[in-house]
């Protein structure tokens, strides 16, 4: 049985919901999240232009639709960010990385792991940018966050939006979520300026939380990494 427990937090993309399931009769089950993609919205438009420079797109009924922005091809649109999403964590919790494992998609939803307690209020885990870890923790938390982008990175891919919001913090642990933007570093023409951004806005934080970081030269190790696979 599922049950929706309420919206956790209304993003500009999409809704993230709390779910119940569980087996009647049985234990009270597991708490998840279910990120549904709204229809239809500008930045979305936007990010098509710039995230999907370099993927391939075959013409076609679908395309035109999409092009034209019917209903049907908004909703096409959203099922695409929920399929990238998924396709993106699933390949990314293969790797080990740090995400919420992905569960199922269904349309523009895509239900996974819950971020926080799993018992009692069942409270979310805090965004990075609402917290303020002391300097053991912080240097510990950096590290984390160098290790994940170095692997992704090594992978060929950055998260191309991430930042203290899209970076969850839970059990002195980061989980970093917000994924249906992946980019291809080195297919995207853009690619390396995502990674500087990624890095810049991580950066920018540690910085102001009292850690001095050398934000060049990890952004240099991260496109090394990027670049060696070639
Ligand atoms: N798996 C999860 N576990 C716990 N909380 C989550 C999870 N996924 C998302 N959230 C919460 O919901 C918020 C929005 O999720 P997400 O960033 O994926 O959507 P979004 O539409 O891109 O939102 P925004 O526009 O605010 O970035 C997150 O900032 C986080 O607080
Ligand atoms: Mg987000």
């Amino acid at each position: 049985m599922d049950e929706d427990l309420g919206i956790l937090k209304s993003g500009k993309e999409a809704d993230v919901h709390v779910i119940r399931r569980w087996v009647p009769g049985s234990d009270p089950g597991v708490r998840m999240a279910a990120k549904r993609f709204r229809d239809s919205d500008h930045r979305m438009f936007h990010r098509d232009a710039g995230y999907l420079e370099g993927r391939r797109v075959r013409r076609s009924r679908e395309t035109r639709a999409m092009t034209r922005r019917t209903q049907f091809g908004r909703e096409l649109i959203s099922g695409q960010w929920a399929f990238a999403e998924f396709n993106a964590l699933a390949e990314l919790w293969e790797l080990g990385l740090p995400v919420p494992y992905p569960v199922q998609i269904n349309g523009t939803e895509v239900l996974m792991e819950f971020i926080g307690d799993q018992d009692g209020a069942g409270a979310a885990a805090p965004r990075l940018a609402q917290t303020r870890p002391e300097p053991a923790l912080l240097i510990d938390l950096f590290e984390q966050f160098r290790s994940t982008v170095s692997a992704l990175a090594l992978r060929g891919w950055a998260h191309g939006d991430l930042s203290p919001y899209n970076t969850l913090l839970h059990n002195d642990r980061l989980v970093i979520i917000d994924w249906p933007q992946i980019v291809d570093i080195i297919g995207n023409p853009a690619g390396p300026e995502f990674l500087q951004r990624d890095c810049h806005n991580m950066c920018s934080w540690f910085t102001a939380r009292g850690l001095s970081v050398d934000e060049e030269e990890l952004f240099g190790d991260f496109m090394a990494a990027a670049v060696s696979r070639w």
